[in-house]
């Protein structure tokens, strides 16, 4: 590794925050001016593991005119690793010897500052999300943002001001929820909102799956290099499984219900996880939407256990369901009958928001979605922090008094950081 300076980040000096309006927008296109065909567009990536090789992937694949420039990461192995894959695989977009790299938690403001960048792709952990997209912002780069973009109630704040501020500057921001763009998806909630399945009565959404990797402390590892290592089983770099990984179910409930919900209620537990991890195993939640509508949702990692990933929309003329991944989404009327169905490949809805992206920036038209992917974000938040206070918790109060900031006081690569361990109900405050 890496960040040699050892210098103190915390979320302040990350970024320096802007004040900003709030706006209720969800995706927003804001004319500015065409690019030229030929002018080519120089990404950047930051966060060179699984998801930043398939995201920059992705966008060098369905996009011509783009070259990759530059990437960042905490070790400049992976640097060094995603370029090299990415030469072989496209020869014509990114040069192995010339593309830059940068190292350390201070590698993505290099990215920032360079001139030569104007997209950035963000993949690192979650926690990191809020204040890089918002420097990225401020130093008027266009931004691809991998799902969730907040943990925490301060990060949530930073990315409205992030989206007030993109839409203000006329710079892209595409988010990593790719069933937004995925086919099957996108029909569903058409078919739903034309009123195939009647009015909505409620909603059931599942994320349960087996167990995640786990990556056990080395020698030497400071705490602060271990959990950024083992970045999934601490909280303030997560979200836990609710955000991390079942917030695509939780946007897509939010897309149908057009709507952020009232409050949630919740319980779960751990049973599995390894001693340290902070992590919980489970959780179930009720989120009450206007008008008194239930989503019911549930989320599980537990090995050996049986998987369900999909979202059921029970109405008062049918019932829609809409499968993960390459499942597909059928309607049944009251009687069991098929009555509607489309399939779709998640591999052209992860190409897809990266066509869009570029194609909105040379089109003048850049599209910033943060606050929708926010808003998101901040619903898994609201049902994690439900579950781990065992409280009802209103998204008012998350959204407006809530002090919850997980983000490290102070965050060297060679300093200490102490676990606040698994969160217990009744004892786990609500802040
Ligand atoms: N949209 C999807 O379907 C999808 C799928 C997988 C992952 N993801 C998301 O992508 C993100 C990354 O997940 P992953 O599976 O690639 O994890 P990963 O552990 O494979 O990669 C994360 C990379 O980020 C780097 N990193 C962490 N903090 C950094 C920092 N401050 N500065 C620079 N680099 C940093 C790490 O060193 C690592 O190489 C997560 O937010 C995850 O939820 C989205």
């Amino acid at each position: 590794m890496t960040d040699s300076s050892d210098k103190k980040h915390n979320r302040r000096n990350f970024i320096s925050a802007t004040a900003a309006t709030l706006t209720a927008s969800t995706m927003v296109h804001s004319a500015t001016a065409a690019l030229p065909a030929e002018q080519p567009l120089r990404l950047a990536v930051v966060g060179c593991g699984g998801r930043g090789t398939g995201a920059i992937n992705d966008s060098l694949t369905i996009n011509s005119g783009v070259t990759l420039v530059a990437a960042a990461d905490l070790r400049v192995g992976n640097c060094q690793q995603l370029v090299k894959t990415m030469s072989k695989a496209h020869p014509d977009k990114v040069s192995q010897n010339s593309t830059k790299l940068y190292s350390g938690l201070d590698g993505y403001k290099q990215v920032l500052d360079d001139p030569d960048v104007d997209v950035v792709l963000f993949a690192t952990s979650p926690g990191f999300r809020s204040v890089m997209v918002q420097a990225a912002v401020q130093a008027g780069k266009h931004v691809f943002a991998e799902k969730p973009v907040c943990v925490d109630a301060a990060g949530y704040k930073l990315c409205t001001e992030s989206h007030n501020t993109a839409v203000k500057n006329k710079t892209a921001i595409v988010t990593g929820t790719q069933y937004r763009r995925q086919v099957n998806y996108i029909e569903a909630v058409e078919q739903i909102q034309k009123g195939t399945i009647g009015d909505i009565i409620n909603v059931t959404a599942r994320y349960c799956t087996s167990g995640i990797w786990y990556r056990p402390r080395k020698e030497n590892m400071s705490d602060v290099e271990y959990q950024l290592t083992n970045w999934m089983h601490f909280i303030w770099l997560s979200g836990d499984q609710i955000c991390e990984q079942a917030v695509h179910n939780i946007d897509t409930f939010n897309w149908i219900m057009k709507s952020n919900p009232v409050s949630a209620y919740a319980s779960g537990g751990r049973f599995t996880r390894p001693a340290d991890s902070e992590m919980w195993d489970s959780m179930s939640v009720d989120y009450e939407y206007p008008e008194g509508k239930t989503v019911s949702f549930m989320c599980r990692q537990i090995p050996n256990s049986q998987a369900a990933n999909d979202n059921v929309i029970y109405g008062t003329k049918g019932t829609c369901q809409i499968g993960a991944s390459n499942s597909g989404s059928r309607i049944f009327d009251h009687n069991g009958k098929k009555i509607w169905e489309k399939n779709g490949k998640i591999k052209d809805a992860y190409r897809e928001e990266h066509r869009a992206l570029i194609q909105s920036i040379r089109d003048g038209q850049p599209i910033v979605e943060l606050q929708q992917t926010a808003d998101s974000s901040m619903v898994a938040v609201l049902g994690r922090v439900a579950a781990y206070t065992g409280k009802k918790v209103t998204w008012d109060f998350m959204t407006t008094e809530s002090s919850l900031d997980l983000f490290p006081k102070t965050l060297t690569w060679n300093g200490s950081l102490e676990s606040t361990g698994w969160a217990v109900p009744g004892k786990t405050k609500l802040v």
